[in-house]
């Protein structure tokens, strides 16, 4: 059995373990238990509310019109019911480690790897475009001071060259460089004053490295101090967002809103990634499970608290940004900031941006301190050198896996520009949900936790209702089904795609009426899948080939090494 790459962790040992503080034999030390629901719930908004709500939905609105609020309904469904499988999982798993722990104990050790691979994509990667979305805020606020930086200090080469030409093109229409964007400055400011090192021009994003610096700082120094940190930073964040809502809606245009799905259904997918990223976040708040002081009860409650409090502050964000200005002119980088500054009101403008760089900052802080606490759970298990589980001695935090964490975030964002990082970030992210929602299909024959507080997923059974949705949805695909079909050679990755959710859908729906499987965690995996196939084929080759890397280095270390092995 120890041979088997599904052999599993058994859930008994890893809950006395984890109630008697000690630590799998591997010198990890435990962490000190200080978390209650509330800053649970506020870790979580902490982690949601970022680049996400800040950025990227000023793309994803000029895409899809006011309509993009429907993609927020439907994220916010697909994240509730992922959620809730979390819920439960955290609810009976209650150590440090997120998705990874729970497909340990659900499917074995391999996909537990290969989870715990996927959720760098989340974390690390996550944080990079946080990072990068932070510094361009923090340039914002500089320049309120007239100070600038250089632009090759404030950007990356590929951005700076997207601005230079697009400064090119503004001077060549005869038109001053004062009128282009703030982009096209500072690459073209970027372009012609970097230094050459090399034969290459040096242009780095400094303010983004210097953040990631010093948020690893503070993650280094201890959960209690981040958490005062945190619990600042979301109170507010949340006071100008919701003032942000207040006053939009006085300067709300219903002409805006007509029409409302300017681009059909098609623009408002093409948002998906970056709405899916703007969500996540509550998910992260179960890697910091050993430091609850109830977390059977408690994480549950936080996750769900904050899904909640987090979707309803988006849709009326997404209502009000939309009806303020045309849905055209919100491609920009900075949209909540820029509809008001085009309405002259440059004060609120900059408040604006002053409560994106706290937002983004408590972000960073979040994922900051979840990477390594996933890296302390698979090399407590032996899949990672045990460096990776060591606790400092005085402040009680995964050391040396936080520095880690620091250097794979913080160079990283010196050089790369954001849109693949955020697509990546997402297909990592909902691939984890996907199992997990698939996994609590396992754990019903796994004992539940005794105590009357802990959550428990309700059952419904999906024995007619899963194969009846899945008809409709065939139904209402009918033409793309066919399209794909006739034209699978010519039609790309995406079509492929496709096909491959069509037939695991069908599966699932087989499977459904045999075993009545419940529909929440169903539901929950069907529509994490489907927003997967929504994003562009070309960030599916980057993630297969990190996958790939990971499976590498899990048959050449980990599998010898695990725990399970011994
Ligand atoms: N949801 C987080 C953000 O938007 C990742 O920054």
């Amino acid at each position: 059995m120890s041979d088997s790459l599904f052999r599993k962790k058994s859930i008994d040992k890893i809950v006395a373990d984890a109630a008697s503080g000690v630590n799998d034999g591997h010198g990890g030390g435990s962490l000190k238990k200080v978390l209650g629901v509330r800053d649970l719930t506020f870790m979580g908004i902490a982690a949601v509310v970022g680049a996400g709500i800040f950025s990227t939905i000023g793309t994803a609105a000029f895409n899809g019109g006011p309509g993009i609020v429907f993609l927020f309904v439907i994220t916010a469904v697909t994240c509730g019911f992922s959620a809730l499988c979390y819920a439960e999982f955290a609810s009976r798993v209650p150590i440090a480690g997120s998705a990874y722990t729970y497909a340990y104990v659900s499917f074995g050790e391999l996909i537990a790897w290969i989870i715990g691979w996927a959720l760098i994509l989340e974390y690390a990667i996550g944080n990079i475009v946080v990072a990068i979305s932070w510094s361009g805020y923090f340039n914002n606020l500089l320049e309120g001071f007239h100070i600038g930086l250089p632009g090759w200090l404030a950007t990356n080469a590929s951005n700076a060259q997207v601005g230079y030409e697009e400064a090119l093109k503004t001077i060549a229409s005869g038109q001053s460089l004062e009128t282009a964007t703030k982009n096209a400055k500072m690459g073209y400011d970027a372009i012609l004053h970097a230094p050459v090192i090399g034969g290459w021009k040096f242009i780095i994003n400094l303010p983004a490295l210097i953040i990631v610096f010093l948020i690893t700082m503070l993650a280094y120094v201890g959960i209690k101090e981040s958490k005062r940190s945190t619990n600042f930073m979301v109170i507010f964040k949340i006071i100008v967002i919701i003032f942000v809502i207040i006053m939009g809606f006085f300067y709300v245009d219903t002409k805006n809103w007509d029409p409302f799905l300017p681009n059909g259904f098609g623009g408002v997918l093409a948002g998906v990634s970056a709405v899916f990223y703007a969500y996540i976040g509550f998910d992260a708040i179960s890697t910091t499970a050993e430091e609850c002081k109830n977390p059977q009860r408690d994480l549950p409650r936080g996750m769900i608290y904050s899904l909640l409090i987090c979707t309803v502050l988006y849709i009326l964000i997404a209502l009000v940004l939309t009806g303020m200005v045309h849905f055209s002119e919100l491609k920009v980088d900075d949209p909540l900031a820029y509809v008001f500054e085009k309405l002259h009101l440059n004060k609120i403008g900059y408040l604006i941006s002053v409560s994106a760089v706290v937002a983004t900052t408590s972000v960073l802080l979040v994922f900051q301190l979840g990477q390594p606490r996933i890296w302390m759970s698979m090399s407590r298990d032996g899949l990672l050198p045990k460096q990776f589980a060591r606790v400092h001695p005085k402040f009680q935090t995964p050391s040396f896996a936080t520095i880690v964490t620091g250097f794979l975030v913080g160079i990283p964002s010196l050089f790369v520009s954001s849109s693949t990082m955020t697509d990546l970030t997402s297909i990592g992210t909902l691939f984890a949900f996907v199992l997990v929602c698939f996994g609590v299909l396992v754990l019903p024959k796994i004992a539940r936790v005794k105590g009357g507080s802990a959550f428990q997923l309700p059952y419904f059974n999906g024995k007619y209702i899963i194969p009846a949705l899945v008809l409709i949805m065939a139904f209402l695909f009918r033409t793309r089904i066919i399209e794909a079909l006739t034209h699978l050679n010519s039609e790309g990755y995406q079509e492929v795609l496709f096909l491959v959710f069509m037939v695991i859908a069908i599966v699932t729906a087989v499977k459904s009426f045999l075993h009545s499987y419940s529909i929440i965690p169903i539901i929950g995996a069907l529509s994490c899948l489907y927003l997967m196939i929504e994003i562009p084929a070309i960030s599916w080759l980057w993630f297969f080939a990190w996958m790939g890397l990971g499976l590498t280095i899990y048959f050449l270390y980990g599998r010898k090494r695990s725990v399970l092995a011994k």
